[in-house]
C-alpha cells in the first residue's frame, strides 16, 4: 500500500527498509514503550524475513515517510473479524511532539475504512488500538486528538522484556463514529 498526505506518505516496508528498521527494533530507546527496553536484539537477516513475511497480504507492515525521509513505522493487521488491529511509533525523536502521530493516524484510518481490496474482503468496522498505562502521551493522543474510546485496562497482562508485568490500556474507534468527528 502507499498513501500519501501532504508531506507524509505511509507505504509499506521493503527489504531496502531492512537496516532502518533492524536499527529502530533494536534500540531499547525506541522500543521501550513496546515493552522490549533492551530492543529485540534482531539479526539483519531476520528483520528481512520479517518484513518478506508480510508480503502480499491484506496485514502490512509500513514505514512513514515525511518529507522523504523515514522517520518511523506501523502495522495493521486484519484477522477477518472486521476489526483492524494496528500500531504504530515515530521511531525519529525529533518528529515525535510535533502533531504528526494524529496526522499520520487519521490517514491510515481513512485508508482502513475505506480501501476496497480491504473492505470487499473483510468490511471494517472498527479499529482496535491498545498502549501501555505508563504511555500517558499516547493516551492523551487517543483520547483527545483522535476520538477513540477506552473500553477498558488489563491490569498487569503480561510480561515486558525484563519480567516486568505491564499493564495495558484498550481503545475502540467505529467507523461511524471516526466519520462523525470529522
Ligand atoms: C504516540 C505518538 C503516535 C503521538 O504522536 P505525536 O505526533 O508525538 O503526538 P502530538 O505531537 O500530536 O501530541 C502529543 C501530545 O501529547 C502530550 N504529551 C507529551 N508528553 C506527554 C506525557 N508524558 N503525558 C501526557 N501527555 C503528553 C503533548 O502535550 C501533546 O498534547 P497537546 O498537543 O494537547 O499539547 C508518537 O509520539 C509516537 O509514535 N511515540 C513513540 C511510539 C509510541 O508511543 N507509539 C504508540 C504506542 S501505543
Amino acid at each position: 500500500m502507499r498513501i500519501r498526505k501532504d508531506n507524509i506518505v505511509i507505504r509499506s516496508a521493503t527489504i531496502n527498509d531492512a537496516v532502518q528498521l533492524n536499527k529502530w527494533w533494536n534500540d531499547g530507546k525506541v522500543m521501550e514503550h513496546a515493552g522490549f527496553p533492551r530492543g529485540l536484539g534482531e539479526s539483519l537477516e531476520d528483520t528481512i524475513k520479517n518484513i518478506r513475511g508480510w508480503e502480499g497480504k491484506l496485514s502490512q507492515l509500513c514505514v512513514i515517510e515525511i518529507d522523504g525521509k523515514l522517520v518511523g513505522e506501523l502495522n495493521y493487521r486484519i484477522k477477518g473479524d472486521n476489526a483492524v488491529y494496528p500500531g504504530w511509533k515515530i521511531c525519529d525523536f525529533s518528529y515525535q511532539n510535533q502533531g504528526y502521530g494524529p496526522k499520520i493516524i487519521r490517514m491510515l484510518f481513512e485508508f482502513l475504512f475505506t480501501d476496497e481490496a480491504i473492505n470487499s474482503k473483510f468490511p471494517i468496522e472498527k479499529i482496535v488500538l491498545d498502549t501501555m498505562l505508563e504511555n500517558k502521551r499516547a493516551q492523551h493522543v487517543y483520547e483527545n486528538k483522535i476520538g477513540a474510546r477506552k473500553i477498558g485496562i488489563r491490569k498487569d497482562c503480561w510480561k515486558d522484556q525484563n519480567g516486568k508485568l505491564r499493564t495495558v490500556v484498550d481503545y475502540e474507534l467505529s467507523k461511524e463514529e471516526f466519520f462523525n468527528a470529522r
